[in-house]
């Protein structure tokens, strides 16, 4: 199945601002092509990292999958058999189903609020997965959601299946007042390519979205949902932003 034509009404929490996302894609493309989130370098590791450690035919969910700009390009040369993606974005999803084109697997798009269409998932049963990919979203949703959330990965992957986590994160014992004063200060040092407007429209919206969780507090969600294995792929030089990988019990079927 392709396309978005089973596009789910939208749900938007309140809490979350996603006018960034929705009217100002453009200024989140411009944050990413311009490396300040480290996309480059990271989905240049996911890419190796797909290559070596999926030899059969694999299939993925990604959740805030945005324009999947990124992932398209990760996905590239490696056996990816089906891919769907879910996003609140509508003007994303439709950007990223013209950047998934290029792939010879089968795409499928949901619009809406994640922990909503992962229970769809979960409760229809349709849908099992090899791979899970959560690149800079769940860091929007509260703990609760994050549990929540994490809980329902476990039903929906494979035996041995992969939730792989690529977010930001506070440090051990940090509160979220003092991560997001350090995380700003490298946004306003370094992010040097955006002009004061376009910075205000960032501050504004990490300030309300961004709740990050430290590395310990994601391990002990994974444990807690049965994943049995933690693998950390990438760690940034600032102590943000983080690849960890959270292994299901059993064989991976895509080795
Ligand atoms: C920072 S962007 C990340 C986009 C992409 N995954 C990346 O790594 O660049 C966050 C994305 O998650 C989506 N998003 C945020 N909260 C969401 C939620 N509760 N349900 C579904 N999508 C959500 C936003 O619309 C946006 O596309």
């Amino acid at each position: 199945m392709s396309g978005i034509d089973n596009l789910k009404k939208s749900r938007e929490p309140s809490s979350y601002s996603n006018e960034l996302f929705n009217e100002q894609w453009q200024l989140y493309q411009k944050v990413l092509f311009n490396g300040y989130m480290g996309h480059q370098e990271i989905y240049g590791i996911l890419h190796e990292w797909l290559i070596n450690d999926f030899q059969k035919p694999f299939s993925m969910l990604e959740l805030g999958c945005g324009d999947a700009s990124f992932t398209a390009q990760a996905l590239s040369n490696t056996t990816i058999a089906s891919y769907q993606g879910i996003d609140l974005s509508e003007a994303a999803l439709l950007i990223a189903q013209s950047n998934m084109e290029h792939l010879p697997c089968a795409t499928t798009f949901a619009k809406g609020e994640l922990s909503e269409i992962v229970l769809e998932l979960v409760q229809n049963q349709q849908e099992n997965f090899d791979l899970i990919l959560g690149s800079f979203v769940l860091h929007h949703l509260s703990f609760e959601q994050k549990d929540f959330v994490m809980g329902k990965l476990s039903h929906l992957l494979k035996n041995g299946g992969i939730f792989l986590l690529i977010d930001v994160f506070r440090s051990e014992n940090e509160k979220r007042e003092d991560y997001l004063k350090r995380y700003l200060e490298d946004v306003r040092k370094n992010w040097s390519q955006l002009t004061p407007q376009e910075y205000s429209l960032v501050e504004e919206h990490i300030k309300k979205s961004d709740f990050p969780e430290t590395q310990e507090i994601f391990y002990s969600l994974a444990t807690k949902h049965g994943f049995t294995k933690k693998e950390c792929l990438y760690h940034d030089a600032l102590d943000t932003t983080q690849m960890l990988c959270f292994y299901l019990k059993g064989k991976n079927s895509c080795k």
